[in-house]
């Protein structure tokens, strides 16, 4: 395995204008900080109540770190991964628009969300180590970890079911994954009426939107996505979170390893 350092220097942020926050936080010397998701009343069952203590852990798609430092708080050893700014969002290729220039115009958002990650890293004197790079080409060089989380990143990705396979030939034991569904398929799926694993095209020609998201997956299907890779024994939840003003229903699959084991 090459010795390579993965790892990002970090950077010093001190302004908060030079930021773009994802999660709502509480920031020291900086008050209570406003983003889109707020998860301080309900990471535990965000995280699937998981325990961390003394486990590595990979936070996949990390935005302003919220869930990461919650893991470091709890006793975890957190490499958090994102996209930096020379890495491209999986924007929705609509022929009828320039969507490379849409690709350009996201590296500025990128580089303010990893802005947001430093500022607040400095601040709590967090020990995180950050690695920068696409779901498709995850370092082996991060080596083993215990757990993996993959929080309301899937329905932005291509391909959502190879960065879990690129994330779970790194872990030992553990899968959490949390996503989104729409307001019908929650009252669905929370009363078993959503029984087959569907992975359904957001994406619409005529509208030319969302032009950042890609898949609504079922929890069916998440589960047989983990299956496959390995993580039979599933636990699955759901909750209403806040998310800007207003409640977005979210579901989150924990998965043990019951086959395999991790590649590196
Ligand atoms: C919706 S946010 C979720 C933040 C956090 N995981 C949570 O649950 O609150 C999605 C994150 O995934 C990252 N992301 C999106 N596409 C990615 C890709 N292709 N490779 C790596 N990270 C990606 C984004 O930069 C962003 O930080």
């Amino acid at each position: 395995m090459s010795t390579a350092n993965i790892y990002a220097t970090p950077r010093v942020v001190t302004d908060l204008a030079e930021c773009q926050f994802y999660h709502t936080m509480d920031i020291p010397g900086y008050g209570v900080v406003q983003g889109q998701w707020d998860l301080r009343h309900c990471v535990d069952s965000y995280l699937g109540h998981v325990c961390f203590t003394g486990k590595r852990v990979l936070d996949v798609g990390c935005a302003s770190g919220f869930l990461s430092l919650h893991m470091e708080r709890q006793g975890a050893e957190v490499v958090s991964y994102d996209l930096s700014e020379n890495h491209p969002w999986d924007i929705v290729p609509f022929a009828k628009t320039d969507y490379r220039q849409l690709i350009e115009e996201r590296k500025n958002d990128i580089r303010k969300l990893n802005n947001s990650y430093w500022l607040n890293h400095r601040a709590h004197q967090s020990h995180a180590r950050v690695v920068y790079g696409t779901v498709y080409a995850m370092p082996s060089q991060i080596g083993p970890v215990d757990i993996s989380v993959f929080g309301n990143i899937l329905l932005h990705l291509r391909d959502p079911f190879l960065a879990l396979y690129n994330a779970l030939r790194l872990t030992r034991s553990t899968v959490i994954v949390t996503d989104v569904l729409s307001r019908r398929d929650y009252y669905k799926s929370l009363f078993g009426l959503l029984r087959r694993p569907t992975q359904r095209f957001m994406p619409d020609f005529r509208s030319g939107k969302p032009d950042d998201c890609f898949w609504i997956l079922t929890p069916e299907a998440i589960i047989q996505f983990l299956g496959v890779l390995g993580f039979e024994e599933t636990v699955l939840t759901y909750r209403g979170q806040p998310f800007r003003g207003g409640p977005a229903r979210s579901f989150t699959v924990v998965g043990r390893r019951t086959a395999g084991t991790p590649e590196v």
